[in-house]
């Protein structure tokens, strides 16, 4: 039996280059001699991906309600988990994924002020005790990742057509989750340039890897 492979996600609000570092992410471990595989939530598997174009579709002519949205974020994941991310970690793989649990805290929880305890019942039912080993939050002003998501130039989808006071919430939601687990997540500062971010985000995986493998 291979020993479990190792669960890395990146988080962050939009815009903050969570996409853009994910493949270097894969690089750098794959480097390292670590067979890894990189995905996405919500999505990562082709049904799950169904339920990521429910969740991201603008709202036009029927709303989404907001627990139709967090049962949704937790359906997918359940998919995720359990087609994709649990078979890759028992393998052996380690697995990046552009968000995960984080962020249904951040954005189902804080910017839409969901019911935290809901979230915390589904975590548990859905992730039976699996959370992410590392969790690297790439953390910038909202009003410049906002300006990168406007020069990416792809349209908008349902979040990203958010008010800032939306994006702002985000981002506290998020630092809050980093400030109680200061173990699993590190803070990123993203508003770099990109050479320094990714300096940063490798400097930090040599570290988690080293103390790993000791
Ligand atoms: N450090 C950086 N400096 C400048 N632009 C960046 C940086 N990181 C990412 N970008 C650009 O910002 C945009 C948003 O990045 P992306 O990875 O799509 O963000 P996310 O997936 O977090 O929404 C992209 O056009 C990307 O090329
Ligand atoms: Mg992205």
């Amino acid at each position: 039996m291979p020993s479990r492979g190792r669960f890395i996600t990146l988080e962050g609000g939009e815009g903050v280059g969570k996409s853009t570092n994910l493949a270097l992410v894969r690089d750098h471990l794959e480097s390292l001699g670590i067979e890894t595989i990189t995905t996405r939530e919500p999505g990562g598997t082709p049904r799950a991906e169904a339920i990521r174009e429910l969740l991201l579709a603008p709202d036009e002519a029927e709303t989404l309600a907001d627990d139709a949205e967090l049962l949704l974020v937790f359906a997918a994941r359940a998919q995720h988990l359990a087609r994709r991310i649990r078979p890759a970690l028992e393998r052996g793989a380690w697995v990046v994924c552009d968000r995960f649990t984080d962020a249904t805290y951040a954005y189902q929880g804080s910017a839409r002020r969901g019911d935290r305890s809901a979230i915390a019942m589904l975590e548990t039912f859905v992730q039976q005790g699996l959370q992410p080993d590392l969790t690297l939050l790439l953390d910038m002003p909202v009003d410049a990742a906002r300006e990168r998501v406007t020069a990416r130039g792809q349209g908008l989808d349902r979040f990203e057509r958010e008010r800032a006071a939306f994006f702002e919430a985000v981002r506290q939601g998020y630092l809050e989750r980093a400030a109680a687990a200061p173990a699993r997540i590190a803070v990123i500062d993203a508003a770099r340039s990109l050479t320094q971010v990714q300096a940063d985000i490798c400097h930090c995986l040599d570290q988690r890897v080293a103390a790993w493998r000791s």
